[in-house]
């Protein structure tokens, strides 16, 4: 490590957010090819890297992304009731459409027994997470802004996008130049939710 690697470090930590709102302007190649980098030196259970990332950078596709969000959002905000179901309606929950691209991790289940899986097979879908996570740094380094969409129907995005039998899509992710400089998360400010302490314990 050098000196001040640890401070820029913290100060790519304490930058990243949940973005939602974005520019126009186009992403640049380089910087997307960094921020794709980030899968090669990500962490993963028995070296298995059980991803791949589809970039959709078609609008008429992320329209049909978009559609998909949609309609599930119509689902959730049934499941909140009175003043919540309020605020849950004015909440902005992806930048599917504005953000000029959208990368899709998908879980590549192996063929093989993987290292590591015997007690916990989960631990292959956590690498995806894990994966995504340094992508969202990688972003946030480049100043970019990523934000993830959970609110999607995983059948109807691998049928939009006609991805390949094979891969189970686990995460979109919007990605873009910021329209927001957001210092909390976005959800925090809307008074959805705030952040808690650590719940730690110790065994010494
Ligand atoms: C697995 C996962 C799924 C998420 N899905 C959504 C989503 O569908 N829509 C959204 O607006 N934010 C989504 N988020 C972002 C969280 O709301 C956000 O991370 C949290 O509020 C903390 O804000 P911060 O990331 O800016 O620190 C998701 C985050 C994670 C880790």
């Amino acid at each position: 490590m050098q000196p001040g690697d640890r401070d820029a470090l913290w100060r790519v930590l304490e930058a990243r957010r949940d973005h939602r709102h974005f520019g126009t302007d186009p992403v640049d190649d380089a910087a997307l090819g960094r921020v794709l980098d980030a899968f090669r030196v990500a962490p993963s259970v028995g070296l298995s890297q059980p991803w791949h990332v589809t970039v959709v950078r078609n609008a008429t596709l992320r329209q049909a992304v978009h559609d998909n969000f949609a309609a599930v959002r119509v689902r959730e905000q049934d499941r909140f009731g009175g003043e919540r179901r309020a605020l849950y309606a004015s909440l902005k929950l992806e930048g599917i459409r504005e953000a000029p691209v959208g990368l899709v991790v998908s879980f590549v289940p192996p063929v093989e027994v993987t290292l590591g899986t015997t007690s916990g097979p989960s631990a292959l879908e956590y690498s995806v997470v894990s994966a995504v996570t340094l992508a969202w740094l990688a972003a946030t380094a480049e100043g970019l802004g990523l934000g993830w969409v959970s609110l999607i129907e995983p059948g109807g995005l691998h049928a939009a996008l006609g991805l390949a039998p094979h891969l189970r899509p686990l995460a979109y992710l919007c990605l873009g130049h910021p329209a927001l400089e957001l210092h909390e998360p976005l959800l925090q400010t809307v008074g959805w939710a705030a952040r808690r302490p650590l719940a730690l314990d110790w065994r010494d």
